[in-house]
């Protein structure tokens, strides 16, 4: 009989995530052939095999705050409505919270044959408290239970994702700040096309991110939506009041079809979408830092914390953190057609394939928290190379369309100018020679002297001053306003 020795939240599942071997959960939960629910039908007892097959134990225990906050608000509508008196609702209250307590010190035992978090504790509270734990699952279900479970574990989840995207938001925001003008080329097709600044492709990210907190924000107002009192799937003929409960679980409403409310589970797939589509932008993000950091490119510098070196070559400082977040996407978009794949096939109501919810819903929240995280810290200490950024914008091809845009100020159609400004350029690779200095007058007619002018990069950058183009004005104050929001 093995307790838990850890109470760190993340060891069983570390653990046994390391090592999914039937000895290595053995060692995590102890066994006791005598713990069923369900004696009443069966003469059998439920084969090992199908135990380990279907436990959710391993990974469902750390909803047990959630579970033991739904029991204890279910409990207290069950005093109102005369099923349990005042004496065994506050032995079942404080039952409950010992047995909190007890799982969050490491000091509880859970059993594979009580299956899931919902059953173990329940078990265990009758066990300690003795006939008013019995009581206790009177109109309740594991299929509401599990609802609003995994409803209160997505609200407190988006609630840390939101704050750790303002994180990383502010990390980016201090680096754009920091290098609002250090001017470098912008890149289509990964081929230089434009001036821009650090600072304008940094502000990318804020904005990408913020869509990403917004899309959170609003998955909570469905997520936050009690199940509580829908059963098994028609409710009780035991009337609890509904709203209270809710209400006491910080619920913003109830839900309104009870077949509906422990079937479905778009809320979790939203969140999965919402975290894959996220984890794709953090993964754009460290693929521009991994080309940033390499020694073609030469912008921009991570911490020697934030690196790591080669077991064989000296000299090498790897970008493994920008690498892992990129490699890490693929999981969080695997989770996401992993609960679509489970959702679409099932008939009302529940099935328990349902059960195959949590586990990529854990994942993704816990890979996006930490990719989140790592990636403040490690973009907060990132120091870019101004004066390389500087040597690659010095390009003078990269104001081509500056040139053709010179053009249209002078009265040639955007078409003809473009073609002109074509044979520039070609004339320039010709003659080997960078395309500021070659005679444009040869060329057309229509280049005049003054044309040259637009060679200029601050020129160029000040120009850009429409609504979202990268003059640094415009980044500044872009700046400025991210500043004044994000928290606000
Ligand atoms: N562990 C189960 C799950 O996650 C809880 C609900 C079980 N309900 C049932 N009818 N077997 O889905």
């Amino acid at each position: 009989m093995a307790k838990l020795k850890d109470s760190h939240h993340l060891s069983i599942l570390e653990l046994y995530e390391k090592n999914p071997s039937p000895s290595a959960l053995e060692c995590l939960i102890y066994h006791d052939k005598t713990a069923r629910m369900w004696k009443g039908r069966f003469s059998q007892a439920t084969a090992d095999l199908v135990q380990k097959y279907g436990e959710s134990i391993s990974y469902d225990w750390r909803l047990y705050p959630h579970d033991i906050a739904g029991s204890i608000a279910h409990a207290r509508a069950q005093v109102k409505a005369g099923i349990l008196t005042d004496d065994e609702f506050a032995q079942i209250e404080s039952g409950l919270i010992e047995i909190k307590n007890d799982i969050a010190d490491g000091n509880f035992e859970f059993s594979i044959e009580l299956e899931d978090i919902h059953m173990n504790i329940e078990a265990e509270l009758t066990k300690r408290i003795g006939a008013a734990g019995a009581k206790l699952h009177t109109a309740r279900s594991r299929n509401d239970q599990v609802a609003t479970d995994t409803r209160l574990y997505c609200r407190t989840a988006i609630d840390q994702l939101v704050s750790l995207i303002s994180d990383l938001q502010l990390a980016l925001l201090g680096q754009a700040e920091t290098y609002a003008d250090a001017v470098i080329p912008g890149y289509t097709h990964l081929q230089r096309g434009q001036p821009v600044t650090v600072g304008h492709h940094l502000l990318a990210y804020v904005e990408m991110l913020a869509r990403d907190q917004q899309r959170l924000i609003d998955a909570r107002k469905r997520v936050n939506i009690s199940p509580l009192g829908s059963g098994a799937l028609a409710g009780s003929t035991i009337n609890l009041d509904r709203e209270a409960i809710a209400q006491e679980l910080g619920f913003d409403a109830v839900t309104t079809n009870s077949m509906d409310a422990i079937s479905d589970r778009d809320y979790i797939a939203e969140i999965l979408f919402t975290l894959a589509l996220c984890g794709g932008h953090l993964s754009r993000l460290s693929e521009d830092l991994i080309l940033w950091c390499s020694s073609e490119f030469g912008f921009a510098s991570l911490s020697d914390a934030h690196t790591t070196g080669s077991s064989l070559m000296p000299q090498k400082k790897n970008p493994d953190v920008c690498e892992l977040t990129r490699g890490k996407t693929g999981r969080l978009y695997g989770n996401l057609v992993a609960i679509l794949t489970a959702i679409k096939g099932l008939p009302l109501t529940y099935n328990r394939d349902l059960q195959e919810d949590k586990e990529p819903l854990f994942d993704s929240i816990d890979t996006i928290l930490m990719a989140l995280e790592v990636n403040a810290e490690m973009i907060s200490s990132m120091s870019i190379n101004v004066e390389t950024c500087k040597a690659a914008s010095s390009d003078p091809l990269l104001l081509a369309t500056d040139l053709a845009d010179w053009l249209v100020k002078e009265g040639v159609p955007f078409r003809d100018a473009h073609e002109l400004v074509g044979k520039a350029v070609a004339a320039s690779y010709a003659e080997n020679t960078p395309l500021d200095q070659i005679d444009l007058t040869k060329i057309d007619p229509a280049f005049k002297k003054e044309a040259a002018k637009i060679f200029d990069l601050t020129t160029a950058l000040a120009a850009r001053t429409n609504p979202g183009a990268p003059s640094i004005e415009n980044v500044k104050e872009q700046i400025h306003r991210w500043k004044a929001t994000i928290r606000s």
